[in-house]
């Protein structure tokens, strides 16, 4: 512990050093997020981070999450540095979706419009008409769908169902998944339900619709927090990343939250229901890419690529707003 604390110290000396700001999101770890919010960064979804990120003053961003927020943070202000903890924190949506193939996929489909999530690479993006985070997905492809445009979509194939069902919208499917809500079991979430009766289920897009089918509240990680403010239940079963126990917990102490199951067997598992990528976000790797930057830290996003896709963000952006 005392170890820890010499990073926080030193890491909050190299913050001001640089003119950086700590930018996480709600999946990291406890002392990352509260390590953020003492330095005056921020704690957010992905659409949040993008925002503040975008908007900051500081010259250097260090961006603790996985490298598809790292990417839209130089997307969308390549004058910055972007840092990150580590370049090898990827996402399974991401990596399911080789730009090339994505890019053949669309072009089957010229009239559509392209729709494509924030957990995608750069080149990805460019390829898309829009991009959109789980946090406004729902209303944009309402928007597109009452001015007629039919849709292709990816490449979250749970997120995409979601939306599909909610708004009727004409949609074709790229079939990716996230490998953390991809695991969540509806009988023994079912069976956990009727342990706690009274207990609110919240549900992330990314979880299969069996999952979605039980929710009292589905929406992104923000959202999710806002819900367990404001809904009057004392329990909730929650249904997505745990590192958001922190913030849902901080913000209603006298509140209990319990993890959805992953297992089919009933029981909770502690180390399911957390992204690998995300959990490589430490304070060791935070102060040595803030005390060193360079290639294993260092995001670059090739120019004209970066300009192609800052064309959709930017859209994003200014749709939510
Ligand atoms: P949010 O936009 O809800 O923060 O989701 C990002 C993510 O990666 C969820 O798995
Ligand atoms: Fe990607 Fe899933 Fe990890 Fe989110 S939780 S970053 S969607 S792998």
């Amino acid at each position: 512990d005392e170890q820890k604390a010499q990073y926080r110290a030193k890491i909050k000396e190299l913050l001001q050093q640089r003119n950086a700001v700590l930018v996480a999101h709600y999946y990291t770890d406890p002392e990352i997020q509260s390590l953020a919010e003492e330095t005056g960064g921020c704690v957010a979804d992905s659409l949040e981070m993008a925002r503040f990120g975008r908007d900051h003053e500081a010259q250097t961003l260090i961006v603790a999450g996985v490298r598809f927020m790292g990417e839209t943070a130089k997307i969308l202000t390549p004058q910055k540095t972007v840092l990150m903890p580590t370049l090898k924190a990827e996402c399974s949506l991401d990596l399911g979706c080789p730009p090339d193939k994505f890019s053949a996929f669309c072009d089957e489909h010229p009239d559509r419009t392209v729709v494509v999530y924030a957990n995608t690479s750069a080149a990805v993006k460019a390829r898309a008409d829009w991009v959109v985070t789980s946090s406004m997905a729902l209303e944009l492809v309402e928007h597109l769908d009452s001015k007629g445009e039919k849709i292709l979509w990816g490449p979250d194939r749970h997120l995409g169902n979601y939306i599909q069902k909610q708004t009727g919208a004409d949609m074709v499917m790229w079939q990716g998944a996230c490998v953390v809500h991809d695991e969540f079991k509806a009988k023994a979430l079912l069976d956990l339900k009727k342990v706690h009766p009274d207990a609110a289920i919240l549900v992330h897009p990314e979880s299969p619709q069996n999952i979605v089918d039980m929710a009292d509240a589905v929406g992104s990680t923000s959202q999710l927090i806002k819900a367990s403010q404001e809904l009057p239940n004392d329990t909730f079963i929650v249904a997505t990343d745990r590192g958001i126990f922190y913030k849902m917990q901080q913000l209603q102490p006298h509140k209990t939250f319990l993890e959805a199951p992953t297992a089919g067997n009933g029981a909770t598992c502690r180390s399911c229901a957390h992204c690998p990528w995300m959990a490589m976000n430490g304070l060791v790797a935070i102060a040595e890419a803030l005390e060193h930057g360079g290639e294993s830290h260092e995001i670059h996003v090739d120019a004209e690529l970066g300009k192609q896709a800052m064309i959709p963000l930017d859209r994003m952006l200014a749709f939510s707003a």
